[in-house]
C-alpha cells in the first residue's frame, strides 16, 4: 500500500504574535512541523507533501532537509483549497493522509490505526470528546450512530453546538475517492471557504462508511494556535519524555523540573538526575551517572561513574568514566576527558585534552592545550592562546604540577613532572623534573614607614 501524507501547514497564526510562521516554533527544540513531519516518516512507503503559505519561504527554506514535496497555497481558501491544491498529485490507489503542521504531538500508533481502516468502501476519520467543543467542527451522527457529516461551528444550530464529538481535522481516505469530492466542493457556507470536511456528507451520500477512530489522550490531538498552547504541549511533551527516562531507570528528582530537547543515544542504568537540568542535542549517559541541579549538558559523551555537580555547562564534550565535574564548570566544544579526571568550580576548558587522573580543581582556563595523565593545575592557572590574532596551543605534560596564578603564554610545553612555582608567567618551554619560576625575588624594607597624611 502506498501512502501520500498531506500536511496542512499554510495558515498564518496571527495569534502567535510573531514574526516566525507558527509551524516553525519549537517544542524541545523542534519545530511544530517538524515534529509532525518526523513521525509522517515513520510509515512506510510514504510519501510527504506539505501545503505552505504564510511564511512559505521561510518554512521551506528552515527544513530544506526534510524528504518532502513543498506545495505553495498563494491564499488560504479553506482546508479543503488546500488539499486541493495537491489532488492531481495524488494517485488513485494511495491512501491519503490528512495532518495539521500545528498539531505536534499526534502518536505513529494513533495514525496506524487510521490508515488500517481505509478502503474501497471505508474512510476512517480521527475524532475526540471534548468537554468544551467550542471552535470545532462537530461530528453529527443519524439515530443508529452512523456518522452523517461535520458541521462547522459557524454553521451549526443550537443543537448541534450541543454536540461533544468534534472533528480533529486527521482522516486518511482513499485517493480516487478524495479526488472526485474535492472536485465538488464549494464555499457557500458561513466562513466561505473551502472546507475539507464537506467530503463527509459527499462520502456518505457515496454509501462509504465513515470509521471513526479516537486517540489516546486529548493532548495528542491539540493544534497550536497561541504562546499559552505551545507552552502546554511543550510541558506534555518534556512529562511523556521523563515518563520514558524514568521507565528505563532513570532517577528524576523532579520530573517537572526536568527538560530534554533531542535524543539521549546511548543510556546506562541507575542514573540520577536532579531538579532543572537541561539534556540538549546528542547525549549519551553512562551508567551510574549523577547529574545536579540546574546543570545544561548538549551533544556530549558522559562516561559511566561520572558525577557532574551542580550549575555546569557542558557543551560538545567528552566526559571519561569516574570523572568529577563542578559545580560552576563549564566544557566548552571539543573539550575530552579521559577518566577521573576532576574538573572543580569556575573552570573553564576548551577545544582541550586532559588525560587520565589530571586535576583543574579551581578558577582555571584551559583553552587549546594538551594536558597529560596525573598533572595537577593550581587556581588560577590561565593558558593564554590567543595573541589577539591567532591561536597557539600549550602542551602539559604527564605529571606537572603547575603552581596557583600562573599564566601559560602559549605556544608553549611544560615537560613531564616539572614544577611550575606559583605566581609564574611562563613564556618559554619548561624542562621536564625542574622547577621552573619567574618571579620577581620577594624582598623585605626594614625601617620602612607606611605614609602620614599631611597636617595642613
Ligand atoms: C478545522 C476543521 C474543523 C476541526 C478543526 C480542528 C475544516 C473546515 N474545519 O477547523 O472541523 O474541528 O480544524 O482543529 O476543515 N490550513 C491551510 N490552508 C487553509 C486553511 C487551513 O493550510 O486555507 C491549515 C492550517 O494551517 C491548519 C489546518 O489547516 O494547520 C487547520 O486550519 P484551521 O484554520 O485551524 O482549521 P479550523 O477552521 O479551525
Ligand atoms: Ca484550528
Amino acid at each position: 500500500m502506498q501512502i501520500t501524507t498531506i500536511i496542512l501547514a499554510a495558515g498564518k497564526g496571527t495569534r502567535m504574535r510573531s514574526e516566525l510562521p507558527k509551524i516553525l516554533h519549537k517544542i524541545a527544540s523542534r519545530s511544530l512541523l517538524q515534529h509532525v513531519y518526523d513521525m509522517a516518516a515513520q510509515l512506510e512507503n510514504n510519501c510527504v507533501k506539505i501545503v505552505v503559505g504564510h511564511g512559505a519561504e521561510q518554512v521551506t527554506t528552515a527544513l530544506k532537509h526534510f524528504d518532502a514535496d513543498w506545495i505553495e497555497q498563494t491564499q488560504q481558501l479553506g482546508t479543503g483549497h488546500a488539499v486541493q491544491q495537491v489532488s492531481d498529485q495524488l494517485a488513485d490507489a494511495d491512501t491519503v493522509l490528512i495532518l495539521y503542521g500545528d498539531v505536534p504531538l499526534l502518536k505513529l500508533t494513533t495514525v496506524k490505526t487510521l490508515i488500517a481502516h481505509v478502503n474501497e468502501r471505508s474512510l476512517a476519520l480521527l475524532t475526540v470528546n471534548l468537554d468544551t467543543p467550542t471552535g470545532y467542527g462537530r461530528i453529527v451522527r443519524d439515530a443508529a450512530g452512523r456518522v452523517s457529516k461535520i458541521v462547522e461551528e459557524k454553521d451549526a444550530d443550537a443543537n448541534e453546538k450541543q454536540i461533544n464529538e468534534v472533528n480533529t481535522g486527521i482522516m486518511a481516505v482513499q485517493g480516487r475517492q478524495l479526488k472526485k469530492w474535492l472536485s465538488q466542493l464549494n464555499n457557500s457556507n458561513a466562513q466561505g471557504e473551502y472546507y475539507l470536511t464537506d467530503v463527509i456528507e459527499m462520502a456518505v451520500a457515496d454509501q462509504i462508511n465513515i470509521v471513526t477512530s479516537q486517540p489516546e489522550t486529548e493532548d495528542e490531538v491539540l493544534g497550536i494556535n497561541n504562546r499559552m498552547q505551545l507552552s502546554y504541549l511543550e510541558r506534555v511533551y518534556q512529562q511523556e519524555q521523563a515518563n520514558s527516562l524514568m521507565e528505563r531507570g532513570v532517577t528524576l528528582k523532579d520530573p517537572l523540573r526536568f527538560d530534554q530537547r533531542g535524543s539521549i543515544e546511548n543510556l546506562g542504568q541507575d542514573i540520577e538526575i536532579d531538579i532543572n537540568v537541561i539534556l540538549e542535542g546528542k547525549n549519551s549517559i553512562g551508567s551510574h551517572v549523577k547529574i545536579g541541579a540546574n546543570t545544561h549538558i548538549k551533544d556530549s559523551i558522559i562516561g559511566d561513574n561520572v558525577d557532574i555537580l551542580a550549575n555546569c555547562v557542558i557543551e560538545d564534550a567528552v566526559v571519561g568514566q569516574g570523572s568529577r565535574i563542578g559545580p560552576f564548570a563549564r566544557l566548552r566544544p571539543e573539550s575530552v576527558l579521559a577518566e577521573d579526571v576532576h574538573i572543580g568550580n569556575f573552570v573553564e576548558i576548551k577545544k582541550s585534552s586532559v588525560a587520565a587522573g589530571s586535576k583543574i580543581n579551581h578558577l582555571s582556563y584551559i583553552g587549546d592545550s594538551t594536558v597529560g595523565a596525573k598533572v595537577n593545575i593550581g587556581a588560577g592557572t590561565i593558558t593564554c592562546n590567543y595573541d589577539g590574532a591567532n591561536k597557539f596551543r600549550t602542551i602539559i605534560e604527564d605529571g606537572a604540577f603547575i603552581g596557583s596564578d600562573t599564566q601559560l603564554v602559549a605556544p608553549v610545553t611544560i615537560g613531564k613532572n616539572a614544577t611550575i612555582g606559583a605566581g609564574s608567567t611562563i613564556t618559554k618551554d619548561s624542562p621536564e623534573n625542574q622547577l621552573t619560576l619567574s618571579r620577581a625575588k620577594q624582598v623585605s624594607l626594614a625601617g620602612w614607614q607606611r605614609p602620614v597624611k599631611k597636617e595642613t
